[in-house]
């Protein structure tokens, strides 16, 4: 796919990951159909830098744990730009919560953004990209999609839930649709992580670090350049899924 001119619906692309998700976009001449929940003026400042860029841009809110909000967000998006080639669902509610502590509500909520959301934004967008022969899908995963984490009950289970529906639409919407997921590692630690928690994370990496924010960008833009690549999902993760195979003594370096 060639990026330049395109447009793209980014999902919680206001802030932190998304928000570099988005600028990355511009960067590469993709037209903004930018979404946020809260963070109104976060989404308004991602906008006039995108314009800046010479990026068509606008700002359209949602509380995706809504169906109906979900569907005016696809639709204000489309009616706007006359169409979406790319959509890129990164917006998430992260909230530590086993199994007790997650009340239906809450289970509702993070359901709803993760895998209601993304359905009914898919539903509405994808038949102009069958009918015009073009478009690229992107969910942006985490570890919960492949590991069990039960301090994140809902969070996990709706991860892995996003990335199954995914890899279905992936089939479904082939050969004109690809639709691909990321897993990024530790990207960027959430503004409460102590110094040692950030310590312990990084540890719990093969590369014993945190990545940033545009390791997400490089491959997620490699993935909508990649016409042969679709049901495909890339880690991003400084091999942090194999980090507990690791041998207890490093036997090339002796240490
Ligand atoms: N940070 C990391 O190291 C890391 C690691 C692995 C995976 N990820 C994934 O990368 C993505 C971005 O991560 P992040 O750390 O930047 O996320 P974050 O800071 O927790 O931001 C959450 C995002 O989700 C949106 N959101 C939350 N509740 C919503 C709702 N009810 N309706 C619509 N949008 C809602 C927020 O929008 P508003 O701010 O506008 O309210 C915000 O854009 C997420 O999918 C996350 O799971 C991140």
């Amino acid at each position: 796919m060639d990026l330049s001119g395109k447009v793209a619906l980014v999902t919680g692309g206001a802030v932190r990951v998304g928000r570099a998700i988005a600028l990355g976009l511009a960067g590469a001449g993709v037209h903004l159909a930018l979404h946020y929940h809260r963070s109104a003026s976060a989404a308004q400042e991602v906008v006039v830098e995108a314009r800046r860029m010479g990026i068509e841009a606008v700002a359209l809110p949602a509380d995706l744990a809504y169906m109906e909000q979900a569907q005016a967000l696809a639709r204000a998006a489309e009616r706007h730009f006359g169409r979406v080639d790319i959509i890129i669902h990164s917006a998430s509610p992260f909230i530590r919560a086993s199994l007790l502590e997650t009340t239906p509500d809450l289970w509702r909520q993070v359901m709803g953004v993760l895998v209601d959301g993304f359905f009914i934004i898919a539903r509405e967008l994808t038949p102009g990209m069958v009918r015009r022969g073009e478009g690229s899908l992107v969910v942006i995963l985490d570890r919960g999609t492949v590991d069990p984490w039960p301090d994140f009950l809902a969070h996990s289970v709706g991860k892995s839930a996003l990335w199954a529906l995914a890899r279905n639409l992936a089939v479904e919407l082939a050969p004109h649709v690809r639709v691909n997921g990321i897993v990024p590692g530790p990207v960027l630690p959430p503004p409460d992580y102590s110094e040692e928690e950030q310590a312990r994370v990084a540890q719990g990496t093969l590369l014993e670090r945190w990545g940033c924010p545009q390791d997400v960008v490089d491959a997620l833009l490699y993935l909508l350049r990649a016409d042969y690549i679709t049901g495909e999902v890339l880690f991003v993760d400084g091999g942090e899924r194999w980090a507990h195979r690791r041998p207890r003594r490093n036997c090339q370096t002796g240490g």
